[in-house]
């Protein structure tokens, strides 16, 4: 079966997760890409968070499937001119180091069209123009400076950073879109362009239902469906709301039978207003039905504390798997807490290729996630990250045109 991005070839400077998530992704699609790397070193996070001594981490293999890897120092001469040829042969690419990085490498975004003014160059950086350009950004900076973290966590506790990789692994698939986006409009324009995406703006497109709540807190002082109301108090800026559902129906998390010794035994439940007759009955709630004080939603608004309270003494006499079973034919949105042990374990995802097990030649069987992203005419196959090097003979040869004497030189350089 031939995949939707044969044929595309991407230079691949990307490091550490944001970039790396989004050339995975493309070298899902079908992509070759041509991962560089510095030699002797390669990308820092093969050498973090190592389980095996000497072998390449998890946080390495986990976001490099599908690539080659080819060693090599653009600040060298030699180096140099395998990097302004690689340029010439690829469609995109791809890097996210520090600002001005790529630029003092001697290859400004001038230079690269010069090179090859079909060239796509997708750049990740912290923030955007402005005053905090230079800087250098990680996953939780860019969760705080993006939003996230002021709108997260227990109400009138401090801030909190989410486990979903939403600066880093986030912002790599919006750098997906927008390459995605260049190389169709490079169909009709015959042209390249720059792409880029910021950290801060990324996390803030993902939370824009809170810049929705503050423009609703800057107009009306309060929102009902907040668990500040009706007897917390509102500040100038959106609260953090605990558990609650960001969009209009309430939502929570509940205890379920367990929940003393298994910190996972809870679901959380959606008070969908359709499903909720049929919800209140099975909770044993038929009185609500016809009491005006709770059979309508915005009866209920000042009592939601009380009703996930009722709703609790229910589901923490089951466990969350009898409550999904319970609550999914009556229409009720409800989603039991999964442990990553229990997804590593889902049949379900296996079978569906989302949770996949790779081979690897020094680390052995692994676990990880494949190609959320399913396309019915080209499939993913997850095939194991490169060795550092691994490519950069074949590359050499292939792809710049060196043969053996001028590899073994550039070798001697350090070039690679
Ligand atoms: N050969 C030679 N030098 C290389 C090289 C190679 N193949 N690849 C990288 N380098 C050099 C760079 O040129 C740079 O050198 P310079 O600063 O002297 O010009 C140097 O390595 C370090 O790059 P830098 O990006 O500054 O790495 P860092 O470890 O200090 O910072 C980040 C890491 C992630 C904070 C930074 O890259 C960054 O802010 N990136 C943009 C935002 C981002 O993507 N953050 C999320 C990462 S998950």
């Amino acid at each position: 079966m031939s995949k939707a991005l044969d044929g595309i070839k991407i230079l691949d400077m990307t490091h550490v997760q944001s970039g790396p998530t989004c050339t995975q992704i493309l070298a899902w699609f079908g992509a070759d890409v041509i991962k560089v790397e510095r030699p002797g070193a390669g990308d820092a996070t093969r050498g973090q968070l190592r389980d095996i001594p000497d072998v390449d981490s998890l946080y390495f293999t986990m976001l490099n499937h599908n690539k080659r890897s080819i060693t090599l120092n653009p600040k060298t001469d030699t180096g140099k001119e395998i990097f302004a040829k690689l340029i010439a042969e690829c469609d995109v690419m791809v890097e996210n180091f520090a600002p001005g990085a790529i630029d003092r490498m001697g290859f400004p975004w001038e230079k690269i069209q010069e090179i090859n003014p079909r060239m796509i160059y997708a750049s990740i950086k912290g923030f955007g123009p402005g005053p905090y350009e230079d800087c250098k950004v990680y996953e939780n900076v860019a969760q705080c400076t993006g939003g996230s973290a002021s709108t997260t966590g227990e109400i009138d506790r401090v801030p909190m950073v989410t486990g979903a990789q939403i600066g880093d692994s986030g912002t790599g698939m919006h750098l997906v879109a927008g390459i995605l986006a260049a190389l169709v409009h490079r169909f009709t324009s015959g042209k390249g362009q720059r792409v880029e995406v910021a950290m801060q703006d990324a996390v803030l497109n993902l939370c824009r239902v809170k810049l929705r709540d503050q423009q609703r807190l800057d107009y009306a002082g309060e929102m009902t469906e907040y668990p500040q109301y009706p007897n917390g108090k509102f500040g100038k800026a959106v609260p953090r709301a605990g558990n609650a559902s960001g969009g209009g129906q309430p939502g929570w998390i509940v205890k379920c039978k367990g929940w003393e010794t298994d910190p996972d035994a809870y679901i959380y439940v959606i008070t969908q207003a359709a499903a909720f007759p049929a919800f209140a009955k099975v909770i044993g709630h038929d009185d609500w039905n016809e009491d005006p004080e709770w059979n309508t939603p915005k009866a209920r608004l000042p009592k939601l504390a009380h009703m996930f309270d009722e709703i609790e003494k229910w589901t923490m006499t089951k466990d969350k798997f009898e409550v999904m079973n319970i609550l999914n034919p009556l229409n009720v949105p409800c989603g039991p807490i999964l442990s990553m042990k229990e997804l590593a374990n889902d049949p379900g995802l296996r079978e569906t290729k989302t949770v996949v097990e790779v081979d690897h030649p020094t680390r052995g069987k692994y676990l990880t996630v494949g190609n959320p992203i399913k396309l019915s005419a080209s499939e993913s196959e997850v095939e194991r990250s490169p060795l550092l090097g691994e490519h950069t003979d074949e590359i050499l040869k292939d792809i710049v045109g060196f043969d053996a004497a001028a590899i073994a030189a550039a070798r001697e350089e350090g070039a690679i």
